[in-house]
């Protein structure tokens, strides 16, 4: 598709979502959460917690309320403030599935069918899997499009979604000759976190669904969990080299290295030059310690928010409100550019 995003008029707004479905790891809070804080302070930010797209895959009702609020809990111990930016869950504002179905009758199923992230979930077992996981892209390009988010920050499994939310966008805007109503967002990727892997596996991801839990650090794993799990973290015989070249066909070396220079806001160079030539024996201790350094007080801070879940609930609630207000207007617009009766 070929629209320019810079003929787009609107103002800068950010938005992503982090699915309520488990514990969050390492890879979530560096390739997301981390950048949520950084961006609170440059640009309008809505921050949801997509409890329907968690819903694509079982989830026991029982506990889908306390791992909302969970998720809400890690937004704010990791610094997100619900006085800047606005922290809600996604079934609390209608807009979301309204603007899905919406989209289901502009995106075509070819461009589903090429969706990278199902065809890994579904595995061989795609008949049996729900049609909302199929449809778990639409959804999340109605997230971004019901804001008219620019900016979208988020790990790199996520560039194909931003892809296809683009084409959506573009799309629409062509079909119904409404040049620039939606804006072709930009995806917030890059910097050392955008990918980080599996602790046992350098070639796959860090993920909530590796049945190994040494293969990934959560965010409510204590200190000598954290130590044990960087102990315990596949390496080689080798010594940590001077320059990224050296990290080449070393992908769990390459790793901790990337982990490390997130962890402390450097840059895997940086990272390389300071322990050029030291063993694991001097840089996985190094790394647990800062590991437990930043990850500590979230978790602390973590508790002390689930200590008290009516606030959260007032907090998820109020914020629904202020995501309705900006969201429902834009959908207002799309019934009147649909041509719905009454619209
Ligand atoms: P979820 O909950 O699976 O992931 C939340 C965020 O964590 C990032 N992430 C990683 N980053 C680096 N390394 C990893 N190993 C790693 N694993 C996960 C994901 O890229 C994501 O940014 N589909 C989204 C949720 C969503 C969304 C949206 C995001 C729904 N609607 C609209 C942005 C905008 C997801 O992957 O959730």
């Amino acid at each position: 598709m070929s629209e320019d995003a810079s003929h787009y008029a609107g103002p800068n707004r950010v938005f992503s979502g982090v699915q309520p479905s488990g514990d969050l790891h390492l890879g979530n809070y560096l390739g997301a959460l981390k950048k949520f804080v950084a961006l609170q302070d440059e640009m309008e930010c809505v921050y949801c917690i997509v409890d329907l797209h968690a819903i694509t895959v079982w989830q026991d009702p029982k506990v889908l309320a306390e791992q909302t609020r969970h998720i809400a809990a890690a937004y704010l111990a990791s610094g997100v403030d619900p006085s800047k930016a606005i922290v809600y869950n996604q079934s609390a504002v209608r807009a979301h599935s309204e603007l899905a179905w919406y989209f289901n009758c502009v995106a075509r199923i070819g461009w589903l069918n090429r969706m990278t992230q199902f065809k890994d979930k579904a595995g061989k077992n795609s008949e049996k899997m729900s049609v909302g996981l199929y449809d778990y892209p639409v959804l999340q390009a109605a997230d971004i499009l019901a804001f008219k988010a620019t900016h979208v920050p988020v790990g790199e499994d996520q560039k194909q979604h931003l892809e296809l939310t683009r084409d959506i966008a573009a799309k629409f805007n062509h079909d119904f000759n409404t040049p620039n109503f939606f804006p072709l967002c930009e995806p917030l990727i890059k910097g050392p976190g955008a990918k980080v892997m599996s602790l046992r596996d350098g070639l796959s991801k860090m993920s909530k669904s590796d049945p190994s839990d040494n293969s990934r650090i959560n965010l409510t794993d204590d200190a000598d969990i954290i130590a044990k799990k960087i102990r315990k973290a596949k390496t080689d015989p080798g010594e940590i080299p001077g320059t990224k070249d050296g990290l080449e066909g070393r992908p769990e070396v390459a790793n901790l290295v990337g982990i490390f220079a997130a962890l402390s806001e450097t840059t895997d160079e940086a990272v390389l030059a300071e322990y050029e030539g030291q063993g694991f024996g001097v840089f996985k201790p190094a790394l647990a310690d800062l590991a437990v350094e930043k990850l500590s007080p979230i978790t602390d801070l973590m508790s002390r928010y689930l200590a008290d879940p009516e606030e959260l609930n007032r907090i998820l609630a109020n914020a629904a409100d202020k995501a309705a207000e900006i969201a429902d207007p834009i959908v207002g617009d799309v019934r009147k550019i649909i041509g719905f009766c009454g619209a």
